[in-house]
């Protein structure tokens, strides 16, 4: 039989992770949104794409979550983008609730399923999502690592001129301008990138990185960047079905791990079979540690307005 892999939201980031697990024929896919008839379509669209492209996956449109039961791995990316006259706290609000509900209907049919959160606030979404799951931690986990870290991947081997097959990045952090770029770890061929450029052209390349998301809304003007994180979230589903044992970076509920506790921050995760099998725990420099909490920070004070928000 088959994996199956649920996708909430079929939008932008939902039909791309849909279109990518078809196309690397991981698994079948339910395509799941409250908007009558559009997930339909898009999943009849992508089947008609299955003999060009050669993927024999099955895509199913939906609006009930009876057709979401036994899935292996949920992409949760339903929710709303920031509109102008709306403040952050609404924002907070709309997409607690969104999450909060989706969330407790994938479970209800799909409980033995890893949860990829995707929608924003990232990390704060997280929260909302592992405590409407209660599932395991392990089974609970967000997509912007994977997301932050080839952008940081594209800008370096942009700048070298080199292909992009021989960088590697990491990016750890909270989703969001504070994120931390590590350029200690970030290579090329296997040379750290301290060695390959200027202080000066790590720092913009590591703050372009930073404003990634925002550099692509300011371009697209009415949404938000939707290929690189539907390819992040469907790279994040194959290592679980596959048990593929990848070391990406994820948001994940940290309990002491880089001194930061009950909060859901980007780290590098061995990620198989279950979800998160490991976190590992890098010994940072103080200054990599001060801009670490900085951004733990920044996530901590999300948590605390949705307990305001209620
Ligand atoms: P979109 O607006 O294109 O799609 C969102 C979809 O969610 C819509 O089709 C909408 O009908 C659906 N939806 C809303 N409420 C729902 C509910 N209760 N149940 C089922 N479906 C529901 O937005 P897009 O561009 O796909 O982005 C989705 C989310 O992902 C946003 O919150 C965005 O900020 C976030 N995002 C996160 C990234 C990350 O790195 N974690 C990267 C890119 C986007
Ligand atoms: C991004 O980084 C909007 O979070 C989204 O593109």
């Amino acid at each position: 039989m088959n994996s199956k892999v649920t996708v909430v939201g079929a939008g932008n980031v939902g039909s791309v992770v849909a279109n990518e697990v078809a196309l690397g024929g991981y698994a079948d896919v339910v395509l799941l949104d409250i908007v009558e008839g559009m997930p339909q379509g898009k999943a009849l669209d992508m089947m008609q794409a299955g003999p060009i492209d050669g993927y024999d996956a099955t895509v199913t449109g939906a609006n009930d979550y009876a057709e979401t039961a036994g899935s292996d791995v949920v992409v949760i990316t339903s929710g709303v983008a920031r509109k102008p006259g709306m403040s952050r706290d609404d924002l907070l609000k709309t997409n607690m609730g969104i999450v909060k509900s989706v969330t407790e209907s994938v479970v209800a049919q799909s409980p033995d399923a890893v949860l990829i959160i995707v929608a924003n606030p990232l990390d704060a979404m997280c929260h909302v999502a592992y405590d409407a799951a209660g599932l395991p931690k392990e089974r609970v986990i967000g997509m912007a690592g994977v997301l932050d870290s080839a952008r940081f991947r594209t800008f370096v081997a942009m700048e070298l001129g080199v292909s992009i097959a021989d960088v590697q990045a990491l990016v750890l952090g909270g989703h969001g301008d504070t994120m931390v770029p590590l350029p200690r770890y970030t290579t090329v061929g296997g040379v750290p990138i301290t060695e390959l450029m200027s202080e000066e052209q790590i720092t913009a390349l590591s703050e372009r990185t930073a404003n990634g998301g925002a550099e692509i809304v300011s371009l697209l003007k009415t949404g938000s960047a939707y290929y690189a994180p539907g390819a992040a979230a469907a790279q994040m589903a194959e290592a679980i079905i596959h048990d593929r044992n990848r070391v990406l970076p994820a948001s994940v509920l940290l309990e002491g791990e880089y001194g930061v506790d009950g909060l859901y921050v980007g780290v590098p995760v061995k990620l198989g079979a279950g979800g998160v099998k490991q976190i590992y725990t890098l010994t940072l420099t103080d200054d990599e540690q001060k801009m670490l909490d900085h951004s733990a920070s920044a996530v901590r004070g999300l948590v605390d307005a949705m307990a305001a928000l209620g």
